[in-house]
């Protein structure tokens, strides 16, 4: 059989040996935990600012349109998931309906989506960590703080706690999925006094005007402008929810939890984030937040509550790990996911028998992971991050479709409502975002993926398990 045309079976999916099969530890509150965690980070605490610059108050429709795009993408994510609730998410999905080659590329591109968002954030933590040590006294050298882009050698706090995260889930996923519960609470909690400060100085004057750079994302001298290019860089403030699809095969009941997890988590953040969203306008001109790296603490010591905002930050520091958590834990799954598949080395495939969990997978991870978070800037592996992820959503809203068509009388636990309206709508608005990021970013995609399927051609194709299964080319 030709290698583009070799396909996994649903049905297989479901009789993986034990050997290579994740511990079944978790139950729903942990995976809307895990979600939430995956989902509020860096960007409701940073990115609102980012975008507010780029859209003015309409940023608040860039986080309309960002949701409702993911919202779709997450009913797609919740049918595929509780018909495959094997490990390995968006890539195992294409593996079953798409086949072997596209399930390589969409698996690439989340390894990208992955590492970049666990890079990112942590380079993000490494501004407060450093501020607050700063704050009491620990002054690190710079050539320790920043990657060359900015002047430094290496950013060593980013570094340190990818490593501290991986130490998390090297001791297994239920500690960690404790652990990340107690963090989620405290960031939503550090959301809910922002919410409740800033709206006692609400003022719809600050609302106008609304949309001061138009819709379409355009370059206005050295700037990114419009809605779009606002909605482009907030996209990256509600992916996460596809963090809890990776966790399938160790869910104890997945056919009811992951519906809950998946949909749960995806409502409690995009209701928070409207609110956050209107919030911080209502208080503030966006003009005045829009360039603070910490645009919610600056908007509540501008409104003269100092306390308050050195809460919002401390918990920014204390809690932005667990978005690292989600991915780390998401990127180690489809590594290992992968591996099993033979497309990458087996060896990193094993489940160490102490803990459940795929140890020199996590280590690999970790290492890749601090490397570009210690060298490359912020901005750069942000936006790489929203290319991986939107790949990964067109993909999965295409595989939603194609099955409807390919096996209509499956049995569906959960089935996404309109398919033909919401799945058309997930992958069109998916590519909007896409092309709404700047060239750069796109181009870097490209070449990633292209050297995604050189590697799939020296490697993959001859060593797969489907190689085997199917000997031929
Ligand atoms: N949604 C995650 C964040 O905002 C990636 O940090």
């Amino acid at each position: 059989m030709a290698f583009w045309n070799r396909r996994t079976s649903i049905d297989a999916l479901d009789s993986i040996d034990e050997k290579h099969r994740l511990k079944r530890t978790l139950r729903w509150p942990h995976l809307v935990g895990l979600g939430v965690g995956a989902i509020v980070g860096t960007g409701i605490y940073t990115l609102i600012g980012v975008g507010a610059g780029r859209a003015g108050p309409a940023v608040i429709i860039a986080f309309l349109i960002a949701g409702i795009v993911c919202a779709c993408a997450a009913l797609a994510y919740a049918e595929l998931a509780t018909m495959m609730p094997a490990a390995g998410s968006a890539y195992t999905y294409t593996y079953a309906v798409g086949g072997e080659l596209i399930a390589w590329v969409v698996g690439w591109s989340l390894i990208l989506e992955y590492s970049v968002v666990c890079s990112a954030v942590a380079v993000g933590w490494s501004g407060y960590a450093t501020g607050f040590l700063q704050s009491i006294g620990v002054d690190l050298p710079y050539w320790l703080l920043a990657g060359p882009h900015a002047g430094g050698v290496f950013n060593l706090p980013a570094a340190v706690i990818l490593f501290a995260v991986a130490a998390l889930l090297m001791v297994g996923t239920r500690e960690s999925a404790t652990v990340n519960g107690v963090l989620v609470v405290l960031k939503i909690s550090a959301l809910l006094v922002f919410i409740v400060l800033a709206a006692k100085a609400f003022d719809g004057q600050h609302f106008t005007p609304f949309m001061p750079y138009g819709f379409q994302a355009h370059v206005e001298g050295t700037e990114v402008r419009g809605v779009m290019a606002a909605a482009a860089i907030i996209f990256f403030a509600f992916y996460g929810f596809d963090a809890v699809s990776t966790a399938a095969e160790e869910t104890i009941d997945p056919k009811r939890d992951l519906v809950r997890g998946i949909i749960g988590s995806m409502i409690v953040c995009t209701l928070l984030y409207m609110v956050v969203a209107a919030a911080a306008l209502g208080a503030s001109y966006y003009t005045d937040f829009a360039p603070s790296p910490e645009p919610l603490a600056y908007i509540l010591r501008s409104l003269g509550h100092p306390l308050a905002a050195n809460l919002i930050a401390a918990a920014a520091v204390i809690a932005l790990p667990t978005v690292i958590l989600a991915f780390m834990y998401g990127q180690s799954r489809i590594f290992f996911v992968m591996a099993r598949d033979g497309l990458l080395p087996q060896r990193l495939g094993t489940v160490s028998a102490r803990s459940g969990t795929p140890v020199a997978m996590i280590l690999v991870t970790a290492i890749v992971t601090a490397l570009i978070g210690g060298l490359f800037s912020l901005a750069e592996i942000a936006e790489l991050a929203n290319a991986g992820t939107l790949c990964a959503f067109v993909a999965v809203s295409l595989c939603v479709l194609a099955l409807r068509v390919r096996e209509p009388d499956r049995p569906r636990v959960f089935s996404m409502p309109w398919p033909w309206v919401v799945a058309p709508l997930a992958i069109v608005g998916c590519v909007y975002l896409f092309i709404s990021l700047p060239a750069a970013t796109r181009n870097r995609f490209f070449i990633w993926n292209a050297i995604g399927v050189v590697v799939y051609l020296l490697y993959g194709r001859a060593r797969s398990r489907l190689a085997r299964v199917y000997p031929g080319r």
